[in-house]
């Protein structure tokens, strides 16, 4: 039998003249040549890892949606800083759940001395100075409403939340924190925080402002986390952005930096790509995103279902921070990723 070259259509070009001499495969062809092309790369020195707090001794909760995730009592995380300094990982991010006994309409748990985090932070510092630590000056953990502000009539007032987040940072810096990084987004919380740490003589405590914070539907699982699902009236569109917006995204980023911040921060992560490459591009300075808790829980579903293999998801999700602009990212799988960039 004959065999048959289909016909090409009349007037229609062969490969070779439609691409010239280029041929863009070439250089994907081995696995040597993909490395030797390899524009972004993820590495553990991107990785800041968020834990959570409780009170307590000896306590490792699971927290329900968030497979692989433990709220820790502080004798734990200091257990868990020692292995996160152990695989290189430069950075961790401490989150309360603070006993409901404790919160208030007005978050005053924060401004103790001796409140969860203040006490993970002295007892993190001492046992492992090399690590950084970064905690989150916002009043969320700590009110009765779970709103980032003090809650009046209905309205969640922005200067005295303000006075009472700056009050609460100098607290955190004093406690042994690097960077102090609120994730509130009232307006004027940097500059007020930057005044009050040089007013008591924390210069070199550094600010990372959660500038770009949108009002978002992936935080659920961390609200059970710490504790504010069920607690958390109405949602928190008069101060997290319109999640319709990037333009004004470059205005709150820009404002934020004028006020001192040092490192800006994306939050979500993934579904924000575009604006992680916009923040890059207009102001070069560091930028990280928060691969937040509902983009860790859709991934370890997924992945329990056996629906997609959530290492290569996991990994894949990673590296596209660092390709939209990324200098590092917050992730719940940041040991797990250590462990893997080690091997
Ligand atoms: C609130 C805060 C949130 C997260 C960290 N701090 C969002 C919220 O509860 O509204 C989300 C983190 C995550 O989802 O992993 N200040």
């Amino acid at each position: 039998m004959n065999k048959v070259t289909p016909a090409k259509p009349a007037g229609t070009r062969n490969v070779d003249e439609i691409t010239g001499s280029r041929r863009l495969r070439r250089m994907r062809k081995a696995d040597w040549s993909r490395r030797l092309v390899r524009e972004t790369r993820l590495t553990v020195d991107d990785l800041i890892w968020p834990i959570f707090i409780v009170e307590g001794n000896d306590l490792r909760v699971p927290i329900d949606a968030m497979s692989g995730v433990f709220r820790l009592s502080v004798d734990q995380a200091v257990r868990e800083a020692e292995r996160a300094a152990g695989l290189g990982i430069p950075a961790i991010a401490t989150f309360p759940n603070v006993e409901l006994s404790l919160r208030d309409q007005t978050g005053s748990n924060i401004l103790d001395p001796d409140n969860v985090i203040n006490k993970a932070t002295r007892a993190i510092k001492e046992a492992v100075p090399e690590i950084g630590i970064i905690t989150d000056a916002a009043l969320d953990p700590f009110t009765s409403h779970g709103h980032d502000g003090i809650l009046r009539e209905g309205i969640i007032v922005n200067d005295e939340t303000v006075e009472q987040v700056a009050a609460a940072a100098v607290l955190q810096a004093a406690a042994g924190s690097d960077i102090i990084a609120p994730s509130d987004m009232m307006d004027g919380r940097i500059g007020a925080i930057r005044d009050a740490l040089d007013a008591n003589g924390f210069q070199d405590v550094a600010i990372m402002s959660y500038a770009t914070k949108f009002a978002s539907a992936f935080y659920g699982p961390y609200r059970d986390a710490i504790g504010t699902a069920g607690l958390l009236k109405g949602d928190k569109k008069t101060y997290y952005l319109d999640h319709a917006n990037t333009d004004e995204a470059i205005r709150e980023a820009e404002q934020d930096l004028a006020e001192g911040a040092d490192m800006l921060m994306v939050k979500p992560g993934l579904p924000y790509l575009d604006i992680i490459r916009r923040l890059k591009d207009e102001f070069a300075i560091p930028t990280f995103a928060y691969q937040v808790s509902g983009e860790y829980a859709m991934i370890k579903a997924a992945a329990a279902n056996g629906w997609i293999d959530g290492d290569k998801a996991m990994l894949e999700s990673l590296l596209a921070f660092k390709r939209a602009g990324c200098d590092g990212i917050l992730t719940y799988f940041a040991p797990q990723v250590a462990e893997m960039l080690k091997a």
